[in-house]
């Protein structure tokens, strides 16, 4: 593994042709797994960000990306965590752990952070097709019924927050935040064995007891027969995870601008009545004591005030619009700050004064490219271009040095889990192509 300090950089074009060949050589054909061992078949949200990665040298391939992860939606429009488009043995739970290995294709029975409209409504922007909105309805149409799945499924009772039963749904699978909801999902009593601690070191991924309640619920979900009711009603980790109420709502919004485009405007005044729900309720998860959004453990109602990177996802969701939404930028700016200066590289996952931080295991505190570039956008837009700077450059800088790994030490840059990420090059191809969203949130959620 190399260090920030060692090699020189090489030329731009020279980037930026490695990071198109780690793409190219992840590729399967239409889809792009993350690590081609670690994870061997195509993820939720790194499609999304490959997508974008992909269209910065080959717009029809990008496209592919996205019409390959929807390939996999259900009927009841969730479009899973995980396809398993070939089979692969080094990882698991593969798709029959979780009941799913009769369908076509294969899949897991949860979804993940739902970006994919916003990255659609960009790639538009930016499509050098004239015929990209015939590509494009099939597209957003199945986006709509994945969205009301979200505000169908996963908020029943209609509080405009959806919850997510999986910490692997939220992405961010062992973050800090999740320690106490999980300890209320009982550890699985059988045997199974993890692939991943064989492929990258044990001391960058998940504990053991993570894992144990991690495939308690697998079992549980496909035990309930993937019923949404019993799910709602008996699953043990039940969690409103502020991240990803706050990139649906973004998408939400983004989503409305793609069907307004596309001349469906029943959809688009569906989507913007679950915005302004979701915008009216996610004001409940701010604490003005901490200046900062938290999750929130439904099952309990307590709050899950862990500082890590979720809360400044904020402002990529539009949240500081409204009365007093100046005040609040303030603050959570001050709490950016704080976390900026208390790491050598931004931005930590999880506060070094957090109990739970480590800086190399996973979601505890090490730095995610895409996190960066999420967040980066959203200040870009809300017109802080010193911090977003400061996001852009470190992760450029991580990347160059360490290489495109899964994820960064924030003390010492060290490059950790899968190698030859894709979503890692893809965020230094569009980092490297120049910054900006191409699309305006005001339009978004006027
Ligand atoms: C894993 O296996 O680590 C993934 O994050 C699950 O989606």
């Amino acid at each position: 593994m190399t260090h920030p300090e060692s090699p020189v950089q090489p030329a731009r074009d020279q980037e930026i042709a490695q990071f198109r060949a780690i793409l190219r050589s992840n590729d399967r054909g239409g889809y792009a797994v993350p690590s081609s061992r670690l994870y061997p078949f195509q993820w939720n949200w790194d499609a999304a960000i490959n997508a974008v990665g992909w269209q910065t040298f080959d717009e029809d391939r990008a496209w592919q990306e996205v019409e390959s992860l929807l390939a996999g939606q259900w009927d009841n429009g969730m479009v899973p965590s995980i396809v398993f488009h070939k089979p692969a043995q080094s990882y698991f739970p593969g798709p029959q752990e979780w009941g799913c290995d009769d369908r076509q294709p294969p899949t897991t029975s949860i979804s993940q952070p739902p970006v994919l409209a916003t990255m659609v409504r960009r790639m538009r922007a930016r499509s050098v097709d004239p015929a990209v909105d015939a590509r494009l309805a099939p597209i957003v149409a199945r986006l709509v019924r994945w969205h009301r799945w979200w505000h169908r499924d996963r908020d029943p009772l209609h509080t405009g927050l959806v919850v997510t039963y999986h910490p692997w749904e939220t992405g961010s699978d062992n973050s800090p935040a999740w320690d106490e909801p999980l300890k209320a999902v009982p550890p699985t009593a059988r045997a199974y064995q993890r692939r991943d601690t064989g492929v990258v070191d044990g001391s960058m991924r998940p504990h053991k007891a993570e894992y144990d309640r991690f495939v308690y619920l697998v079992d549980f979900f496909r035990d309930c027969g993937f019923d949404a009711r019993k799910i709602y009603d008996g699953s043990p980790f039940r969690i409103v995870d502020f991240a990803l109420n706050a990139i649906l709502l973004r998408a939400d919004a983004d989503l409305a601008v793609l069907c307004d485009d596309l001349g469906m405007r029943d959809e688009a005044g569906e989507l913007r009545a679950c915005h302004a729900r979701s915008l009216a309720a996610i004001d409940s998860l701010w604490c003005d004591a901490l200046g900062r959004h938290v999750s929130l453990d439904t099952r309990n109602g307590r709050r899950l005030e862990q500082h890590t990177h979720a809360a400044y996802l904020a402002w990529y969701a539009n949240l500081f619009q409204r009365a007093g939404g100046t005040a609040r930028s303030a603050a959570l700016q001050g709490g950016l700050e704080d976390l900026l200066q208390s790491t050598r590289f931004g931005l930590a996952s999880t506060h070094p004064r957090d109990p739970g931080f480590d800086p190399r295991r996973y979601w505890r505190g090490s730095v995610w490219p895409h996190i960066n570039w999420l967040v980066a956008e959203g200040l870009s837009e809300q017109g802080l271009p010193v911090a977003a700077r400061r996001l852009r450059d470190d992760t450029l800088a991580l990347v160059r040095a360490a290489g495109p790994f899964e994820y960064f030490s924030p003390d010492s840059g060290e490059g950790l889990g899968g190698p030859d990420f894709s979503w890692t090059a893809s965020i230094a191809l569009i980092l490297l192509a120049g910054s900006g969203s191409g699309v305006s949130q005001g339009a978004a959620c006027a």
